[in-house]
């Protein structure tokens, strides 16, 4: 299939295990970006023509909507049996970001990976033409489908948190990478730290590691999100992004500054169609 050129700059938040808050930093993310692209104003109805899509690709476990306190209605059978209905999907959140989110109570545990076409296939390809920035909230663990939504974003983003094991599934995900010959720079960025030396040495740990067993693809330390229990319940209690709360918190502060980050290096700018790649792109992770 011929590559077909995309639009949208697309953003891809993985990290290894489930609940090292890939969800609360996607989520937050998109958010902050739509700020930006509204030229910093307010949140709320000053927003309007949402530019940022969070793509929630927590097939059958996704949750991104409780962090915007909307509700979501079971539609990926729907989508697959009727591609064209794809925007009644989406959810315009009051916060300038649009959600779609492939989850819900599906009858079969359908996975959208094995029954792509080319219909599937321009629905989601509208999307790229459509959005300045989508924001990729992968599922949790590796497989193809999230290797591929890794490496063929234009930045990729792993979260991580200060605990050896999850350092050690960041490594992982990063050979996998390797494997697949794709070096391309990823973000580090470290959730749930009690203390910003704790996040920092976390990273650190991280590219020594790369660096001992002769890994050559780039990390980059793009900050440190403390753990803040308080800020996540009230921010999922009242579906309101920590970003968008009224007074400025750590939370949002660690957003901006991840965005300024990320911002810095130079884009892997991928010009052909994103879901074209991870749908529809031969990559066989399990012949290495
Ligand atoms: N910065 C944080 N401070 C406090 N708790 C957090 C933070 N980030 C995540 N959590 C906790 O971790 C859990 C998992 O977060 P979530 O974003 O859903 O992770 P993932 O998407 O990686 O599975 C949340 O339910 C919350 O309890
Ligand atoms: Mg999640």
């Amino acid at each position: 299939m011929p590559g077909r050129i995309k639009k949208a700059k697309v953003l891809t938040v993985s990290g290894g295990k489930g609940g090292t808050g890939k969800t609360f930093v996607s989520v937050n993310l998109a958010v902050e970006m739509a700020r930006r692209l509204s030229g910093g104003g307010v949140f709320g109805s000053r927003i309007s023509n949402s530019r940022v899509l969070l793509f929630d690709a927590d097939f059958h476990l996704s949750n991104a909507h409780l962090m915007f306190g909307e509700k979501l209605s079971p539609c990926l059978d729907r989508f697959l049996d009727d591609p064209s209905s794809l925007p009644h999907y989406i959810v315009t959140t009051q916060y300038g970001v649009d959600l779609i989110s492939f989850g819900g109570d599906e009858k079969r545990v359908n996975t959208i990976e094995e029954v792509t076409n080319s219909e599937i296939l321009n629905a989601l390809n509208k999307l790229e033409q459509q959005y300045d920035w989508i924001i990729v909230d992968t599922g949790a663990g590796l497989n193809k489908v999230i290797l591929k939504q890794i490496m063929f974003a234009d930045y990729t983003l792993l979260v991580v948190n200060p605990v050896a094991t999850s350092i050690i599934d960041a490594y992982k995900v990063i050979k996998f990478m390797v494997l697949e010959r794709k070096r391309r720079p990823i973000e580090i960025c470290v959730n749930m730290a009690s203390n910003y030396d704790e996040g920092y040495n976390c990273y650190v740990k991280l590219e020594k590691t790369l660096r001992q067993f002769g890994i050559g693809v780039r990390v980059f330390f793009s900050g440190v999100i403390y753990s803040d229990p308080t800020i996540f319940n009230k921010s999922l209690q009242s579906g309101i992004p920590a970003v968008a709360f009224n007074e400025k918190n750590h939370i949002s502060q660690s957003i901006e500054i991840l965005w300024d980050q990320i911002l810095k290096k130079p884009a892997v700018k991928n010009i052909e169609s994103f879901f074209e790649k991870i749908f529809f792109s031969n990559m066989s992770v399990d012949e290495h």
